[in-house]
């Protein structure tokens, strides 16, 4: 079996790239992490990785004059990992459209909501204030609209009276750590 590689984009704690690191440990598991990249050096998930023995790298945007030019290197980046799937775990950045359409197909984000609800930002404490009864999780094809692309894998959890937004994310936080890694497997498998 060749297994697929990996990049995962974070931005911060990276537990949903510590999720894909474990599940990747298992010898049958389609797909092996070989390179973190984050566009913030005191991203923790960095020292996490670092320590798995997991290559890392740390690109500024703001040091670039454009976003492609950002972009553009991080490909660089990711190419020279020779990435075949990118995961995107909690990395703050909207992607221009060259840079998704050089993925597409093999590039998946978790987005904490059940879309296509809640895109964007701020997901539990909207799905709060909505009286929703029920939020949950999405791993998705990343496309040139924010959070639009095709679901590969959903998750539920109820929303409980007196919940807050951290009660909540907590919850969901469960989900995302169990469906990450198994939509991963998915895409892995897709792939020729
Ligand atoms: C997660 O809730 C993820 O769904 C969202 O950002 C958060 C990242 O958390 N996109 P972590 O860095 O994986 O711990």
């Amino acid at each position: 079996m060749s297994r697929k590689k990996v990049g995962v984009l974070i931005s911060g704690r990276g537990s949903n790239m510590s999720a894909l690191i474990e599940a990747a440990k298992a010898p049958d598991y389609p797909a092996e992490i070989v390179g973190v990249l984050s566009n913030r050096a005191s991203a923790v998930g960095l020292q996490v990785a670092a320590a798995e023995g997991i290559a890392t790298a740390s690109l500024a945007q703001s040091k670039f004059l454009s976003r492609d030019m950002f972009e553009d290197t991080v490909t660089q980046v990711l190419e020279s990992w020779e990435v075949d799937i990118v995961c995107l775990a909690g990395f703050m950045r909207i992607l221009g459209e060259d840079f998704v359409n050089r993925w597409a197909g093999r590039m998946i984000n978790i987005h904490p909501s059940l879309l296509p609800l809640y895109k964007g930002l701020d997901t539990h404490a909207r799905a709060i204030a909505d009286g929703a009864t029920e939020h949950g999780c999405t791993v998705h094809y990343v496309t040139p609209g924010l959070d639009e692309g095709e679901a590969i894998l959903q998750a539920k959890v109820p929303v409980l009276a007196g919940d807050t937004p951290e009660t909540l994310s907590t919850r969901v936080l469960v989900e995302e750590h169990r469906i990450y890694p198994e939509a991963l497997k998915i895409l892995a498998n897709r792939l020729p």
